[in-house]
């Protein structure tokens, strides 16, 4: 409806119109979706989110959670009404202060209706007061709030928010956030970026955490209980605070002595992709039973069965690679899933040829030799995987392996400067396959359309590995690492 172009001969008609008022049917419903064809209902279409203040309470021992949401956004259509991505009970609405009329709809969408429309380009700021018990709510029959004896979790993906803050659920629309969650004395609320302040009064601990670098909804954690919290700075100066449950048990050790090297991780990759982007790190470990780690923003998610065979700086490195590769500069769509994990992967390879335990080359030789041309491992095109393959395993050793295969390509200079410049290029933004394949371009002058096609699209097995190495690419039984992580069977999947 808007930025139409008017043809001259029309201006008296145009002309005319202004005089009458705006008419009903120029206003609009936002989309229930914001147009990803892998997750047609995740996301909503017709306003762009800047900020999400939550302000929240929550009991372990009932798992109620109540609270308030502020949503500062801004419209990108003329809307009579807009979704928001949510699960729990909602009591009140209000749009720039009026209160907004509000009902459910499809699998998680909170349809508003606000008292008069909201016109293109209009800041809007929306209070949700809400309540609920998390792990009572499902969507598609499915529910990632995951309870722990002292607390819960929130850490998933692509499905994290919806069972505790009403968002415009894809990474397309990354926004700041300040997360306040006041627990019972004793307790402990984590989330991501920096911890503000804390507070006590009336039995409550209040915790404030602020992310002030733009932050996709998946990647937003919230965690609740007891935890032994660690702080410190990194020898380049990056602020790191961890945490740990107070009930690791027999995994305590080996998640300490992982998590506890995230400084010096931190300070190791930045030498591969340059500054750090965030204003904090760290991760936590809670006490849960799920067996996999995740890379929300600033404040990693590690499952303890992570450490359950000792220490794995390898996935440290896997998860700290990802807030260059992934957090920073996230996919626009859910197939460009490679732009996260094919890179965290390789972040491991790097890894492990610096702790002697196998070049990229080597490993790329083992991966290639590990899979036979029948294997449906190649079937899986990691450049767009489909949503069912999304995490499959193809996607991080496939995709690492094309990484191998590129820096073959073009050269050890033209991939390493690759590898630094594309997380500046897009910092605190979005980019697909495609705009990673035209900044190699770019860098290297070289044209890349076949190497692609063939390591990230064809349901094949290429016909050369990705090597210099062939002569080494049979030795099948050379040893995995051990750290090594095994994501496909590790993974929790719903
Ligand atoms: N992105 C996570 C990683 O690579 C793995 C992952 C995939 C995951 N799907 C998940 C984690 C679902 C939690 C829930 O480390
Ligand atoms: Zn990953």
């Amino acid at each position: 409806m808007h930025r139409r172009i008017i043809a001259p001969g029309a201006l008296a008609a145009a002309s005319l119109m202004l005089a009458i008022p705006a008419s009903a049917a120029s206003w609009s419903p936002g989309a229930p979706g914001i147009g990803d064809p892998y997750y047609p209902a995740y996301g909503n279409g017709g306003y762009d989110v800047s900020h999400y203040d939550l302000r929240l309470k929550y009991r372990p021992t009932t798992d109620e959670l109540s609270g308030t949401a502020t949503i500062l956004a801004k419209t990108t259509q003329d809307l009579s009404s807009f979704d928001l991505d949510f699960l729990l009970d909602v009591s009140e609405v209000r749009v720039n202060g009026a209160r907004a009329s509000f009902t459910t709809s499809g699998q998680h969408e909170l349809v508003i209706t606000p008292r008069t429309p909201l016109a293109e380009g209009t800041p809007i700021t929306v209070v949700v007061r809400y309540s609920g018990v998390p792990s009572t709510k499902s969507a598609y029959g499915f529910n990632t709030w995951h309870r722990t004896p002292d607390g819960a979790v929130a850490a998933d993906e692509p499905e994290a928010a919806w069972w505790w803050y009403p968002s415009n659920d894809h990474p397309l629309d990354k926004a700041t956030y300040d997360v306040s969650v006041a627990v019972p004395n004793g307790t402990q609320a984590l989330s991501n970026g920096t911890l503000q302040s804390t507070r006590s009064q009336l039995g409550w601990t209040r915790y404030n955490w602020r992310e002030n670098k733009p932050q996709a909804t998946y990647l937003t954690t919230l965690a609740i209980g007891r935890f032994d919290i660690t702080t410190g700075t990194s020898e380049g100066g990056v602020p790191v605070v961890n945490a740990y449950s107070k009930d690791l048990g027999d995994d305590d050790g080996a998640a300490r002595a992982s998590v506890e090297r995230t400084g010096e991780l931190v300070d190791w990759l930045s030498g591969y992709f340059g500054p750090y982007p965030f204003s904090s790190a760290g991760g936590y470990v809670p006490n849960t039973t799920t067996g996999y780690a995740l890379e929300t923003q600033t404040r990693v998610y590690y499952s303890p069965r992570q450490f359950a065979s000792g220490s794995n700086a390898s996935v440290v490195v896997h998860e700290l690679a990802h807030q260059w590769y992934g957090d920073s500069v996230s996919l626009k769509g859910w197939k460009d899933i490679w732009i996260n994990e094919g890179f965290a992967r390789y972040a491991q390879w790097l890894w492990s040829e610096h702790e002697g335990e196998g070049t990229t080359q080597e490993l790329a030789d083992y991966v290639y030799a590990e899979h036979p041309a029948d294997d449906p491992f190649w079937k899986v095109a990691p450049g767009d995987p489909g949503p069912d393959n999304q995490f499959d395993i193809a996607v991080y050793d496939r995709g690492a392996l094309a990484i191998q295969a590129l820096r073959n390509a073009i050269g050890d200079d033209a991939f390493f400067a690759v590898l630094k410049g594309w997380p500046q290029e897009h910092a605190y933004g979005n980019a697909s396959v495609a705009d990673f394949e035209a900044y190699a371009e770019k860098v290297s002058g070289t044209s890349l359309g076949p190497l692609f096609d063939t390591w990230l699209f064809q349901p094949s097995k290429p016909a050369a590995p990705a090597a210099k190495g062939a002569a080494i690419a049979g030795s099948a039984a050379m040893p995995q690492p051990r750290s090594w992580k095994k994501i496909a069977a590790t993974n929790d999947v719903h």
